[in-house]
């Protein structure tokens, strides 16, 4: 009877504890939860941009797209928010909009730090170093080592490869790291991007030295040969070429196939510090050859910098990602457990009329976030709108006619205010964020007008939308034809938005609010 009365106690005790204690892990998971819902409010956190859960984030690297999910690796200092020992922080997405941020894939190791560079699939284990049943996810990266630097020599950056034989939640270097060596010391020799080459059957390499993109071929990824150079007497060459990317697009309703070369700059973009040229030409397994004069970017606005785009994806679905800054501020902008953000994903088209030319516009994926929409048939000169919030929407709208002089500006009780544009008198969209909140953490953040030369499809008919989130613009003309994305600090949310034109009315004006990702 004891014993019986016993164990009776003793089951009562097991199921009340299995009701009132629970699990340790559980309530590490909880806890972890609610800081992140805490943290990603704090102010100027992007609401649908990525960042990274806390500390300095720059360039987007190793972009690719495997087994239906999007993996996003970018350069990450976990330590700080300013720029340190470079790691690869790494994200996934099932949609290029959400995100889930992943255990840091790559860590500096006695060979340097782990700066810019790509990954792909090795489906045919050409490598060797997965199987033909598990084929390995390959990282391309530049290993940059610090105390070569320090000591004034110019060999302290080479190419190294690293291996994950889970979907990238593991890693492995490579134990023949470099795999491309630096024996001409070139200072500035890195991002090196890689792609299969179907034609030649070929992996090919694109990197980037100093004032020229050199270009590699090889069978396996691990063993490279030199192929060709390009640039050096063309294009922009105001500061350092950085973050190449080679692909094929083919030209929208044509079967003409061109190959596009991204070459990031820094400094030297239009309006200051960093910014993204490309070249339109032609690769024929070996060299890229262009009858490009002019200088093409790919955004006029400050803040679009290192983007590259996606492996693994068809090449109609050409999909770039760029880092949300710019080297003469980055450091300094006034937010504090983070820095830096990710525009938004973008399918990247190629058209021609007079000449060949890029479009970027938000993917198609982009749409489900958008919700409770308000649509005005017009929009006439002085009147404004008004929301709580206009720091997570997005604004559509249309104007008849050939442009004129045009303005939208947001402002808050604080009399910040951020203006958007035409100029007609030199053809020109802008952003002026001279008055947009907080500017003063660094003189060059708005020192000016921001200007792109107008460029949109049609002579009477022009489309636009501002896609503005906590600490960002993103101003599109003709679904990309011209870009603009810019970085702003309202002091509050803007609450009042203006449209101002002596000639033109906005009109199918589309007013939404954006899903937060991080709920
Ligand atoms: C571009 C860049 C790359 C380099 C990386 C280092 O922003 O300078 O050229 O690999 O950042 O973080």
């Amino acid at each position: 009877m004891r014993i019986v009365s016993f164990l009776f106690l003793f089951i009562i005790l097991t199921a009340c504890k299995k009701e009132t204690t629970p699990d340790v892990k559980d309530v590490k998971k909880e806890i972890t939860e609610k800081n992140d819902v805490v943290r990603f409010r704090e102010s100027y956190r992007p609401q649908y941009h990525f960042t990274p859960p806390e500390k300095w984030m720059n360039d987007p690297n190793g972009l690719l797209f495997h087994n239906g999910t999007y993996h996003l690796f970018y350069q990450y200092y976990p330590e700080d928010i300013v720029w340190g020992p470079m790691h690869w922080g790494h994200a996934t997405s099932k949609d290029l909009v959400s995100w889930k941020h992943q255990p840091i894939a790559l860590y500096p190791d006695e060979l340097g730090y782990i700066f810019s560079g790509s990954a792909v699939m090795d489906l045919e284990n050409t490598s060797g170093l997965g199987s033909k049943d598990n084929p390995p996810m390959i990282a391309i990266f530049t290993h940059h080592e610090p105390k070569g630097e320090k000591e004034g020599k110019n060999d302290f950056q080479y190419q190294s490869i690293a291996y994950s034989l889970d979907e990238g939640n593991t890693w492995t270097k490579y134990e023949g790291n470099p795999v491309i060596g630096n024996p001409t010391s070139i200072r500035d020799f890195r991002d090196p991007k890689v792609m299969w080459h179907e034609a030649s059957q070929k992996w090919i390499l694109t990197l980037v030295a100093g004032d020229h993109a050199k270009f590699y071929s090889s069978p396996d990824l691990k063993s490279w040969t030199y192929l060709s150079d390009f640039g050096k007497d063309k294009g922009a060459h105001g500061g350092v070429w950085e973050c190449p990317d080679l692909f094929p697009l083919t030209v929208a309703g044509s079967d003409e196939t061109k190959w596009v070369l991204l070459i990031s700059i820094n400094p030297g973009a239009p309006n200051g510090g960093s910014g993204t040229q490309y070249f339109v030409g032609d690769f024929d397994g070996t060299t890229f050859t262009t009858s490009q004069k002019d200088i093409k970017w790919i955004d006029y606005g400050s803040d679009n910098y290192a983007g590259v785009t996606y492996n693994g994806l068809p090449d109609s679905d050409r999909t770039f990602i760029g880092w949300m800054s710019n080297w003469n501020y980055a450091q300094k902008t006034p937010t504090e457990n983070w820095r830096s953000a990710m525009t938004l994903s973008r399918k990247l088209t190629l058209h021609k009329n007079d000449t060949y030319y890029l479009k970027s516009y938000p993917v198609a994926a982009i749409d489900e976030y958008s919700y409770d929409s308000k649509t005005y048939d017009s929009i006439t000169n002085k009147y404004s709108l008004t929301s709580e919030n206009f720091n997570e929407m997005r604004i559509d709208f249309e104007i008849e006619g050939a442009l004129e002089d045009f303005e939208v500006k947001f402002s808050n009780v604080a009399n910040d205010q951020l203006f958007l544009g035409y100029h007609k008198e030199d053809h020109s969209f802008y952003v002026d964020r001279r008055k947009s909140g907080k500017i003063d953490f660094e003189p060059r953040f708005a020192e000016k007008i921001h200007l792109a030369p107008a460029r949109t499809d049609k002579n009477d008919h022009t489309r636009f939308s501002i896609f503005l989130d906590a600490s960002s613009v993103e101003f599109f003309v003709d679904q990309g034809t011209t870009t603009m994305t810019e970085q702003i600090f309202p002091t509050q949310p803007y609450t009042v938005m203006t449209f101002t034109s002596k000639d033109h009315k906005m009109t199918q004006v589309r007013v939404s609010k954006m899903k937060r990702i991080w709920e």
